[in-house]
Order: structure tokens, then C-alpha cells, then sequence
């Protein structure tokens, strides 16, 4: 494997990370929720420069942007891009205008009701965006996982089939005990984090519901690639 492409998957990655980490806002130091308010901001810092540099090592795609044919699947993957720079830009300009930490020294004190609002907003959309994103692209990563692995057998294809199913359920089922939709609709305005539930558990659930989007990403872009080779 080429350096770049080293270099782009562990972006890949630590993008993924810092989203889930950035999810769980002070749990994430839940034994100083002080603490873990300042940590959610660095990381969010760090997402930003992670954005930048996952734009830098993609500028190919970005450069292409108005040229050639747009096929259905071409049209649905730059929607999305476009939903998660949105959310992205949300979450990076809300997040700056609440700081208490990072950039306190701004001195921002006005619409804080209206940043807290577009910040709930875009983290939560944002996620699915970003979840869905990786959906479209999973079947190129499974393709380089395959690379790596020794020969393909049909006995492989199906557990990782039938694991796929099982997170997307147990995904489902977290989406509604953890009030996802809720937040997405704005129904609640504030998230509940449960201070006495291990991260950990947190986590899981979160990988969870992104696994429903990723696999909603991967059924979106192979209906969409069967229409673009039919018309
Ligand atoms: C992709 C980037 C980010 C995501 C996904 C994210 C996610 C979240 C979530 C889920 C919450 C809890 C929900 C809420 O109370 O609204 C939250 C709260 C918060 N975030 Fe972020 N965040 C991001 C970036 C940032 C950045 C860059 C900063 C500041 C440097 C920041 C500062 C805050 C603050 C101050 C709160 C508390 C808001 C309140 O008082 O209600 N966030 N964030």
C-alpha cells in the first residue's frame, strides 16, 4: 500500500474516533465533567484540522467537482459531501460561539440560545451524514480489507453479512433507547447524558447506530450503481 493511502485511511479512522468521542461531550472524562467539557473542545479542534487535512488528501475528488457525466450515484454522493461540510461547518462555528474553554477569550455572550440549537442539530444530523458517507464508500473498504486477506470463501461472505445485519438491528433498537431521533428533531433541547453508565456502553451504542447508517450507506450506493448501469 502506497504511503498517501496509509496516510488517508488513518485520517479515515481517527476522524471516526473523534466523532464518536465528540458524541459523548463530557462523558468523556465523566469522572470531571469540567474536564470533559474542555477535552470535548480540543477534540473538536482536532476535528477540524482532521476535516481539513481528509480535504487536502481527497483534493483530487474535490478538483473533479464540475467535471464529467453526474450518474444517480454521483449526484447522491455529492449531496451528502455536501450535507456533512454543512453539519461540519455547524458544529465547527456553534461550537466556537459556546466555548468555555478554547475560545473563551472571544468573550462571546450573545445567541447562545441559537448556537446550542444549530450545534445539537448539526452534531446529531452530522452524524448520519457522516455515517451515511461511510456507508457509500464501505464496499471500497471492504475491497482493500479483501486485498489484505488471504482467498475469499462464501462461509467469510456470510458471517460478515450476518454481522453486518446484527449491529444494523442492535443499532436500531439504540437509536430509540438513546433518544436519537428526538435530538434530530429537535423534540428535546437538551441531551441527557447518564453520568453513572460506563463510556464504554455509550460507545458501543453509538458504533452501533453509525453500523445502521454505514449499512444504509452501502445498500443506498449499490441500488444506486444497479440504476446508473441500467439507464
Ligand atoms: C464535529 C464536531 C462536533 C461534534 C460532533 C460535537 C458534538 C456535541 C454534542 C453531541 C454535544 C452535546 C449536545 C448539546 O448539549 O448540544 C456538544 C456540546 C457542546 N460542544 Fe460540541 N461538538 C463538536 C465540535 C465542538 C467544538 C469545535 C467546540 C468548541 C471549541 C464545541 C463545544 C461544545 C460546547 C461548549 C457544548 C455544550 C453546549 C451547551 O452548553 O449546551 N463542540 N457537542
Amino acid at each position: 500500500m502506497k504511503p498517501k493511502q496509509i496516510l488517508k485511511i488513518a485520517v479515515d479512522l481517527l476522524m471516526t474516533a473523534s466523532l464518536l468521542l465528540l458524541m459523548a461531550y463530557s462523558l468523556v472524562y465523566g469522572s470531571d465533567p469540567t474536564v470533559g467539557e474542555a477535552v470535548h473542545e480540543w477534540l473538536g479542534v482536532g476535528m477540524f484540522v482532521l476535516f481539513v487535512l481528509h480535504h487536502i488528501l481527497n483534493r483530487k475528488w474535490c478538483k473533479g467537482i464540475l467535471r464529467g457525466r453526474y450518474t444517480s450515484y454521483r449526484v447522491l454522493q455529492t449531496v451528502l459531501v455536501a450535507l456533512v461540510l454543512l453539519s461540519m461547518c455547524g458544529s465547527m462555528i456553534s461550537g466556537i460561539l459556546l466555548s468555555r474553554t478554547v475560545f473563551s477569550f472571544l468573550g462571546i455572550r450573545s445567541g447562545q440560545m441559537t448556537a446550542r440549537t444549530v450545534h445539537m442539530l448539526s452534531a446529531y444530523w452530522g452524524f448520519v451524514f457522516m455515517s451515511l458517507h461511510l456507508g457509500l464508500h464501505w464496499s471500497g473498504i471492504m475491497g482493500m480489507a479483501r486485498k489484505l486477506t488471504k482467498k475469499p470463501s462464501e462461509f467469510r461472505k456470510w458471517t460478515l453479512r450476518g454481522m453486518a445485519a446484527l449491529v444494523a438491528a442492535y443499532g436500531a433498537y439504540a437509536f430509540v433507547k438513546r433518544d436519537f431521533g428526538s435530538y434530530m428533531l429537535l423534540r428535546v433541547h437538551f441531551v441527557f447524558f447518564d453520568f453513572d453508565a460506563p463510556l464504554a456502553l455509550f460507545l458501543l451504542d453509538y458504533v452501533a447506530i453509525m453500523g445502521l447508517f454505514v449499512f444504509w450507506g452501502d445498500f443506498l450506493a449499490a441500488m444506486f450503481v444497479q440504476r446508473g448501469k441500467r439507464s
